[in-house]
């Protein structure tokens, strides 16, 4: 199963997945190309490092579904089957959704439906909430939207500030999006109206 990874910064998540893959976590999977909007992404040079190849696709002025055919030609020229979003900070177009259906991955710092969009770990810290925690979802043309494969839930106690809040859910993520990849990649499913369900092999 060939994977691709969209960022656009950090890219801690993206070598999560990386690591996990090269250290033989993901049965059959292999990364096979890092893409990032950003030239700057501090995510790139990580994935060089692990022997990742990596390719800058800025959008500039393009629309979004001309920068988006451009991904998408990319991963196809690399027969990318799953393609997992890691802190990449676009929505994606309904053409880019639909050539891979139920094939695109996002993590997203919040138990969702709540708190999407940005920001998530300090919209959730002010609104006072006492459990928070990560979501791994199917990507559709909303923003994190689409049907859930895995949640954790993260507490948050008193002596949290929103940045020791953001770390203990990003933490998480690493293990949540590497789980949700194994089971995507090496278990049965199907997907009844939101439900994504889990079958024994
Ligand atoms: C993570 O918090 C992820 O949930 C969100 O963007 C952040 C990306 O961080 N979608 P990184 O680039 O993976 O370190």
């Amino acid at each position: 199963m060939k994977i691709g990874i969209l960022i656009s910064g950090r890219g801690s998540n993206m070598t999560a997945i990386v690591d996990a893959v090269q250290n033989g976590k993901i049965s059959g999977a292999e990364v096979v190309v890092v893409i990032s909007d950003k030239s700057n992404a501090q995510g790139l040079e990580k994935a060089k490092m692990r022997g990742i190849e990596t390719v800058v696709i800025p959008k500039n002025k393009r629309s979004r579904e001309e920068h988006d055919a451009e991904i998408v030609s990319e991963l196809k020229r690399r027969n990318v089957e799953i393609v997992c979003l890691a802190g990449y900070m676009r929505l994606l177009s309904g053409d880019f959704v639909s050539v891979f259906p139920n094939k695109i991955i996002n993590i997203h710092p919040s138990l969702l439906p709540s708190f999407p969009g940005l920001d998530a770990q300090k919209q959730a810290f002010e609104y006072g909430v006492k459990i928070t925690g990560c979501t791994v979802h199917f990507v559709d043309e909303d923003l994190d939207h689409g049907a859930i494969i895995l949640q954790r839930s993260v507490e948050v106690l008193n002596e949290d500030t929103a940045e020791i809040l953001s770390a203990k859910i990003l933490e998480q993520e690493h293990t949540l999006y590497i789980e949700a990849l194994q089971k995507i990649v090496m278990q049965k499913y199907e997907i009844v109206g939101r439900r994504v369900i889990f079958r024994e092999n």
